[in-house]
């Protein structure tokens, strides 16, 4: 099954290779990258999206302006760090992958090329290690409560991350397991994720799917047999609160009401414990015109203003567990998360 999961960020000959994420599924391009600056151009226009790919992105980024400054003063990379910070505010994992490269420069005077892509390279393969091991923490939780449908949001797949997928790598083992008959992946509006790259995924991984509009799903959670609603996180704050792409918090309503376990899988380096709530999450606003045009036809008249929130923040207590490399943490607030960030490896309660 691995043969088929697609490698998006790819690092070759000096150079950085994306597929283009904006073009999927009617084409599969790779674009090339030789500067920080067009990297992070790539981060903003969504060539690469996703929070664990815009952190590996982002490094890949420092790696390319440090072969360019190779032997300068560490000060020279500076207005590289800037502009990846600048990409994208909600996806901490950008700004802890930022925070891993300068602490490789922090002890040196001058740039070394070869340090700082190691620490890249390093960042992506723990990434993917990360992901198998929440594959089978989450499967288990699965496993638990017994199998059959499940529901996911957005794309949190090999395209997302560094190439397996937090809640689809997930719901990848767990289809290995023999534990999920259907997906229900809703189209998430209005970039379509869903739809354009979740199912596509899932059709090259000849694990069933069924598309549904993001409207659909209270009807399918009331009429389908759906054991988990299982997405990703952007963002995860010390006392449990997620915020993860837009319509993530209406799922968590609605999973709730309907007896419905809600899962959020995401790497330990989605966690941060700066901030004490979801209230203080940073959470982008995109282009009205995101909502107003679907591949460059108009859907709206002109005049009209679009109010358009690319993530929200599900608080904790609608959570039944989130799923780390480290640990899962079964009903998250600030005492099950602190435990997670003390021992690791830490399970708060059966689910
Ligand atoms: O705007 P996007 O496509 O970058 O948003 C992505 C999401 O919200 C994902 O669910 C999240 O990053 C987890 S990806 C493993």
């Amino acid at each position: 099954m691995t043969d088929t999961i697609v490698n998006a960020i790819k690092w070759t000959d000096n150079t950085l290779l994306l597929l283009d994420q904006r073009v999927l599924p009617e084409q599969e391009v790779f674009l090339s990258f030789k500067t920080a600056s067009k990297v992070a151009e790539a981060i903003q226009t969504m060539v690469v999206r996703g929070a664990p790919a815009i952190g590996i992105t982002a490094a890949y980024g420092i790696a390319l302006a440090a072969l360019d400054q190779h032997g300068s003063p560490v000060a020279s990379l500076k207005p590289a760090f800037a502009v990846l910070a600048a990409s994208r505010p909600t996806a901490v994992n950008l700004f802890w992958a930022l925070q891993r490269m300068q602490e490789r420069l922090d002890s040196k005077a001058i740039v070394d090329a070869n340090a700082l892509l190691a620490e890249a390279l390093l960042i992506h393969s723990e990434d993917l290690a990360a992901n198998m091991a929440m594959g089978e923490a989450g499967a288990g939780l699965i496993q638990e409560t017994g199998g059959g449908c499940v529901l996911t949001h957005c794309n949190t797949g090999s395209l997302a991350t560094g190439g397996f997928g937090t809640a689809l790598g997930v719901i990848r083992t767990a289809f290995k397991q023999g534990l999920i008959d259907l997906v229900y992946a809703d189209e998430t509006r209005p970039w379509l994720q869903g739809s354009r790259l979740t199912a596509w995924e899932l059709a090259k991984d000849h694990i069933p799917v069924m598309l549904i509009a993001d409207s659909a799903a209270a009807y399918v959670l009331k009429t389908k047999p759906v054991r988990w609603v299982i997405v990703g996180a952007d963002r995860i704050t010390a006392n449990g609160d997620v915020a993860n792409k837009i319509g993530t918090y209406s799922l968590a309503v609605l999973a709730r009401y309907h007896g419905v376990k809600f899962m959020v899988v995401a790497p330990f380096s989605t966690i941060d414990f700066a901030l004490q709530s979801g209230q203080q999450i940073n959470v982008e606003e995109r282009s009205a015109d995101e909502l107003k045009f679907i591949q460059g036809r108009r859907l709206a008249p002109d005049a009209v203003n679009a109010f358009n929130p690319v993530f929200d923040v599900t608080p904790g207590g609608l959570i039944d567990a989130i799923v780390t490399e480290r640990g899962v943490v079964v009903n998250p607030d600030i005492q099950s998360m602190s435990a997670l960030k003390t021992n690791g490896k830490y399970q708060s309660a059966p689910a």
